[in-house]
Order: structure tokens, then sequence, then C-alpha cells
């Protein structure tokens, strides 16, 4: 009997990965859930439409790259199938003028266990990105007799999943971030809808950000999927756009954590860690002072690592402060250059998505 499918964190030794593919991808044309998450002074707001091809190029480059490096370490690889990213879509409850592409992964599918299970995103642009994962989904389905193959509820996605004109105006950075601290956000509660890169996994933990991209009501849904497991809603009051947790709270081996210093987890919800001696260090600062152009994300991309096992990580190769960091924490770092592929969705743990790592579920905080 083969095991493929088998993942409970994000540092245990990886050894097969899917890699996300920068073809076809699409600027989505605004629409409820994402304008309210373009920055406003962002160079994107108002623009849509198929990504310049040199750029869509220089990406693929990199993600080939990264594939490759991957495969040097022992690491299987398979990539998703695209589809043509810019045509439009409709369901019974919305019609969207494009679709956005399959990078990154990681906010689409999300692996716990043997179980692979495809998310309910509140971008309508992305309601169909998971048919891009459906041949592997096949392919691990029919190979692995122990694979659970899972799509969570699908949101509808109506006008009633999102409070309107909520960023109508140009509302003030400090205005955002008292949004953040009251946990006001851009969907309503009338569905589950979460990102996959909301999920942080630490074996029996999950502790999920609270946020643009994941409500209330999905911490109640996972709460009730996974009775076995703890599921833990965290926020993180210094970041005016929280979405994904992947630049903000990162795990590198059991014990050890790297947080955003401008993104601090509340004292409230470092109680847990520190009750079980992990060690919550702040992130080192990032090389750059912009993103790259077209880029939805912050610089803090720099600490979006993908740790490959205990002593290894993969970081972005102009990155040298978090990889000087990384040195220091007793980690073995491979440089990877990334940053073309930045503007697709995100670095280097974004653009990956689990599908085996050696280990079971461990229970780090008893
Ligand atoms: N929304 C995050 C990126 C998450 C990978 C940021 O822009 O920092």
């Amino acid at each position: 009997m083969t095991k493929i499918v088998n993942s409970w964190n994000d540092f245990d030794p990886l050894k097969h990965v899917i890699v996300g593919r920068a073809e076809h991808s699409v600027i989505p044309p605004e629409e409820p859930a994402t304008s309210e998450k373009v920055p406003i002074d962002s160079e994107m707001r108002g623009m849509w439409g198929p990504r310049p091809l040199e750029t869509v190029e220089k990406a693929a480059a990199q993600l080939d790259f990264l594939a490759k490096t991957l495969e040097e370490h022992g690491v299987k690889v398979d990539r998703p199938t695209p589809l043509q990213w810019n045509q439009h879509i409709q369901t019974p409850d919305f019609r969207n003028d494009s679709m956005m592409t399959c990078m990154p992964p990681r906010d689409i599918l999300l692996t716990i266990g043997n179980e692979i299970m495809a998310s309910a995103n509140s971008f309508r642009c992305r309601y169909f990105e998971y048919l891009a994962y459906w041949p592997l989904m096949k392919q691990y389905f029919d190979e692995d007799p122990e694979f659970k193959w899972t799509q969570a509820p699908r949101p509808r996605l109506t006008d009633k999943s999102y409070k309107h004109n909520y960023y109508d105006e140009q509302i003030s950075l400090e205005e955002r971030l008292e949004r953040t601290a009251n946990k006001d956000f851009v969907t309503t509660e009338v569905e589950p809808m979460w990102d996959a890169a909301d999920v942080l996994r630490l074996g029996k933990d999950l502790f999920i950000q609270h946020g643009l991209t994941t409500n209330r009501t999905a911490m109640e849904w996972f709460k009730r999927y996974y009775p076995d497991l703890r599921v833990h809603a965290v926020n993180f009051p210094g970041d005016p756009y929280p979405i994904h947790i992947d630049a903000t709270f990162v795990p590198l081996r059991p014990g050890l954590i790297i947080n955003n210093p401008q993104r601090r987890l509340p004292e409230e919800q470092r109680k847990i860690f520190e009750a079980n001696d992990w060690q919550i260090v702040d992130a080192a600062q990032p090389a750059h002072d912009t993103p790259p152009p077209l880029c939805y994300s912050s610089v803090w991309l720099s600490m979006n690592c993908l740790v490959l096992d205990h002593k290894t990580v993969i970081c972005e190769a102009s990155e040298v402060h978090q990889m000087e960091q990384m040195d220091k924490l007793g980690m073995n770092v491979i440089p990877v250059p990334f940053r073309d592929a930045y503007p697709f969705g995100g670095a280097l743990h974004c653009a990956t998505a689990d599908v085996y790592r050696e280990g079971g579920c461990e229970d780090y905080f008893p």
C-alpha cells in the first residue's frame, strides 16, 4: 500500500510537494472582497487583465528553479494544470469577468494528515481555481487508498457575504489598524469563508488567522470538522491588511517560531506557546523597502520561507537579513531567487502546498 499524502506541520522532513504555476495569470477585476485588499496607494488599483508576458516568463523560470532545487534535495515535485484564467465565470449567485491564477497553491490546498482539502475562498475570482489541482488529486486518490480528497463547503459569495462600501473612502492606515484590532473585516458571517494560507498547522493544534480572508464562521466550522484537533483563532493587530498567516507567524522547528515584529501575537495568545516552552522570536527586517511591481503582498514576504526539515530552510536569495538570522538560529539555508514570482501571490511557502512530510500528529501543547 502506498502512502502518498501525509503532513501535520510545516517543518517535518518534506518529501513531496506541489509547486504553483504562473502561466495565464490575470490581475482580476475589482470585486467586493478584493478591492478591500489592494492597498490604497497601490499601482494596481483599478487595473485588471492578463499579467504582462515578460513577468509571467520570469516568474515561471523562478518557479521551475525552485522545483529543480527541491528535487535536488530529494523532494518529489508535482505541478498543477493551469486553466485559461482570462475567461469570465458564473454561478447562480454571481458573475465575474475573470479568474486569477494557480499561484499560490498554499491559499487553496490544506493538507492535514492524509487529507487534502480545497478551501472556501472569499474571492470570487478564485472560485474555480481548485480545478487546476484536480488532476493531481485524482492521481493521489488512485495511488493512495487512504487519501481523503475533500472540498470544504462552497461559499455562495452572494452580495450578502461582504460588507459593502467597507473601504470606499480613502481611509487612513490608523483606521485600518483600528478595524484589525476590533476584528472588523470585509466579510460577513453568512457562511464559512477561509483561505488555506490562514491556517497554521502544528499537529494537534490549528492556529487560524481571523482577518480579511478568513471569518469567524470558518473557525466554528473547523472546530466541528476536526473534533480531534484544537482550533485557536489568532489575530495580529499590527497588520492593516491581514491576509494569510505565513508572512506573520512562521514555525521553523518544534519549539521555535519567527513572528513579524510589526504584527506581534498579542500577550493573551502567546500564553499557550510560553507555557509549552516555545520560543517566539522577532523575524529579521526585510532586505527591500518595497515589494516588486504589480505585487499585492508586503515586503514581509522575506520571512515566507519553506522549511525542508528541522535544520534546513529555503529562503529568498536577496533576503540577506533573514538568511543571516536563520543561520544564527541553527538552520542551514538554501538561497533561491524568487522575487520575480512574488507578484503572482507570494514567496516560497505560499508557492507550495504539502503532499508528504514525515512525522505524525504530535501534541506540542498538551
Ligand atoms: N499578506 C501578507 C503576505 C502573506 C504571505 C503580506 O502582505 O505581508
